[in-house]
């Protein structure tokens, strides 16, 4: 019997609600009663970040930080946890310098801290926003009972580079789904008290547009049209920003020929003038030293205050500004005001986080105990692993049935390393309590000979993260000539693979019978493979960013224009094509498959003002309503994600074929059916206008709804400004 149900639709109605308006930074007396005390020194002290020795992650330019703790020399440190470790620095700070002002310490909560959760690309394949937002909330929670505030995330750099290796670190290729996973990260962090004992300061980054490397390689030039950057790279970092995160940190490259950690534009107007950012902003690692390699600066002196100029408020590492700035105020290149903001924003940051009034808030050994990898976190991180995994291919093979004989083979499949990714904050190998073997060999007899194979193949987790760039998107040969060798034997294969970027699939996808799409799917995602590989767990990811054929497509995205000349007849030479390969991808941003299958019913609108023979038509502030029925026709439940897309047929600009403008994720039992609303309103359709203005222009537009970007059913609709 089927059911018929209306969904309100949620996500897409985001863009049509008033947007928050980002979080004030609340002026506490203390920290005026602080600032009159201190000297210049000290309160450049406040602006200076260093590593511990406890871990590095780039470069270390000093040792003996704990001497300039002391000193006032630097106020805030990275790489340094557990309550124990930073009890005692923070008692050095606190009872051994003049002033005893607490330091602020930070690390890299990328996709978890103890209980790691899958990286992020694979997280964003979920969709599912409410457990994206709880992952961060855990990842808080954990770090923060081991004496950290402050995360460097999240990562909200849109990219449609493969071969970049930190693509595995972010949301993927749209900025609309990037937007709303970067505002629930924030939600996640920083909860509604940045004071509470479980909470911690998110810190966006990398501002901006470090995803659009030339040529994929890490750190290189990015040059993009200011249109393109604000419609397709920013929306993301604004999304946080509005979310009320209170850090922003700048990013390694240059745009448009200044190197963002001394880009006025973007830090000053855009960050601060045009967002209304009132928190401080952070480097990256060495970031400003790296100015005089840029040649940008003639030496770091310069470069410190150029950067501090620009707006950046705290160096980390590149100790320009514990070297430098004082001699730089002195000279007047630099005016003690500008120190004074900086110093200021620094301070009032570690008043919300509550360390004025108990700097050894976050260090309670006990709490830490209790708090972290609990059965709760990983029992979700198990559930949350298994959504973020992507069938990209199935030929009926896949569930398998528990009990039956299966071989397990391949480099990956008995690496529990691997399952963590790059970026696993202080995430253990002993931790992890099974690899992909592991796991399936609880639930099944594994034989090497067994004539249906579970091949786990793909990246080792270092091939990707920072400095991270591959020439080449291919899974290397060694371990295609195993499924190579596996088909010639007349086997059955299905291919896990676990990788951080969009690989070129087009052999593999030719070969196996299955592909399962697992990321590094992080502490506990030998067993959430084990539960999708044989029907626990019905999957439901879709990619958030294009697979392509080859490498010679990228970059290959869902929002690419039409050209002057699309390619439409099969046979024409003068169109925008390529001799050796089809437009298209191998698999669209969006797909997905499940072990069920879904049917997409026409679309209707309704709501608008009028209709006429080309369609509804719905004018300025009004809305329409866009629905399609969705059934599971097949026998087992299943979550679908439904996703509307929206062309902009004529602009003052010319607009993407097909743009990402919402989704919605509903589970439906056998046989059971939905209805799905879409609201589109004015927002939803506005854009970068030809003079650079935000909004909407009338005109036609088409709309198509369906389970991936590729989808076909659609309608069309006009707007009347
Ligand atoms: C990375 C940042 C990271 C920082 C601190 C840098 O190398 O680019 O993403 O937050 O190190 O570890």
């Amino acid at each position: 019997m089927k059911k018929l149900l209306t969904v309100i639709l949620a996500l897409a109605a985001v863009a049509c609600a008033p947007k928050p308006a980002g979080k004030f930074l609340q002026s506490d007396p203390r920290v005026e009663e602080l600032m009159k005390q201190m000297t210049l020194e000290e309160k450049i002290g406040q602006m200076v970040l260093f590593t511990s020795d406890w871990s590095v992650t780039g470069p270390t330019m000093r040792q003996g930080y704990l001497d300039d703790i002391r000193a006032g020399r630097c106020g805030n440190l990275l790489n340094a946890y557990t309550a124990d470790f930073t009890r005692e620095v923070q008692r050095v700070a606190v009872e051994e310098s003049r002033l005893g002002i607490p330091i602020l310490f930070g690390y890299d909560v990328i996709h978890g801290f103890r209980t790691i959760f899958p990286i992020n690309l694979g997280m964003s394949a979920s969709w599912d926003i409410q457990a994206i937002e709880k992952s961060a909330q855990i990842a808080a929670e954990e770090a923060a009972a081991a004496g950290l505030q402050w995360t460097y995330s999240p990562m909200c750099d849109i990219s449609v580079e493969p071969r970049w290796g930190r693509i595995s670190e972010g949301s993927g290729e749209d900025p609309y789904l990037g937007s709303l996973i970067a505002a629930a990260m924030v939600r996640g962090y920083q909860g509604d008290d940045l004071s509470s004992d479980n909470t911690v300061l998110a810190c966006v980054k990398h501002f901006a547009a470090y995803g659009a490397p030339q040529a994929g390689r890490d750190y290189n030039t990015v040059d993009m049209s200011e249109r393109w950057l604000r419609e397709f790279y920013l929306p993301p970092y604004k999304a946080a920003v509005d979310a009320g995160a209170l850090s922003v940190m700048a990013s390694f490259n240059e745009l448009d020929g200044v190197p963002a950690h001394a880009n006025k534009h973007l830090m000053q107007d855009i960050l601060r003038d045009e967002w209304g950012f009132e928190g401080f902003i952070v480097t990256d690692y060495t970031g400003i030293n790296e100015m005089v390699m840029h040649g940008y600066a003639a030496n770091e002196a310069d470069a410190g205050a150029l950067s501090v100029n620009a707006g950046v408020d705290m160096d980390m590492m590149s100790a320009s500004f514990m070297n430098y700035l004082k001699e730089k105020v002195e000279k007047g290149e630099v005016s003690e005001k500008t120190v004074d903001a900086a110093c200021r924003r620094i301070l009032n940051l570690k008043a919300a986080l509550g360390l004025l009034d108990d700097p050894y808030k976050y260090c309670d050994p006990q709490r830490e105990k209790d708090r972290t990898l609990t059965p709760e976190n990983k029992a979700f991180a198990r559930s949350f692993a298994a959504e973020t995994m992507v069938l990209l291919k199935n030929n009926g093979i896949l569930p398998l049935a528990k009990g039956e004989k299966v071989a397990v083979l391949g480099p990956l499949a008995d690496s529990k390393d691997d399952l963590l990714g790059s970026w696993r904050g202080a995430g253990e190998v002993q931790s992890v309590p099974a690899s992909v073997l592991d796991a399936i060999k609880e639930v099944t007899p594994v034989s090497a000979g067994a004539n249906k194979v579970v091949l786990v193949i793909g990246e080792p987790w270092s091939w990707t993260g920072e400095a991270a760039s591959r020439s080449s998107i291919r899974i290397p040969e060694d371990q295609v000539s195993i499924l190579k060798q596996l088909k010639k034997q007349g086997r059955k294969v299905v291919v896990v693979l676990m990788n951080g970027r969009p690989l070129d699939l087009s052999e593999e996808s030719e070969l196996a019978d299955a592909i399962l799409e697992a990321w590094y799917p992080g502490t506990m995602g030998g067993y959430a493979v084990a539960d999708v590989l044989f029907g626990d767990v019905n999957p439901c990811g879709k990619l958030s960013v294009t697979f392509p054929r080859n490498l010679g497509q990228v970059p290959i995205y869902h929002y690419a224009k039409n050209t002057g000349r699309p390619y439409i007849h099969p046979d024409a030479k003068y169109e925008s094509r390529y001799l050796d390969v089809p437009n298209e991808p191998l698999y669209a941003f969006g797909h997905g498959l499940s072990y069920t299958t879904f049917e997409y019913s026409d679309i209707t609108l309704e709501g608008g003002d009028s209709r006429s023979e080309s369609g509804m038509t719905f004018r300025g502030e009004g809305t329409l309503k866009a629905k399609v029925t969705v059934t599971n026709t097949g026998d087992r439940e299943g979550t679908e994600v439904v996703q509307m897309y929206i062309r902009d047929l004529v602009g003052s600009v010319t607009r993407p074929v097909r743009q990402l403008k919402g989704f919605e994720r509903i589970t439906l039992g056998p046989g059971e059916s939905r209805e799905v609303e879409f609201t589109i309103c004015k927002e939803t359709l506005s854009f970068y206008r030809q003079d650079m203005t935000w909004g909407p222009e009338s005109g036609d537009f088409n709309i198509f709804i369906g389970g991936a970007s590729d989808c076909t059913k659609n309608a069309s609709f006009k707007y009347e400004i």
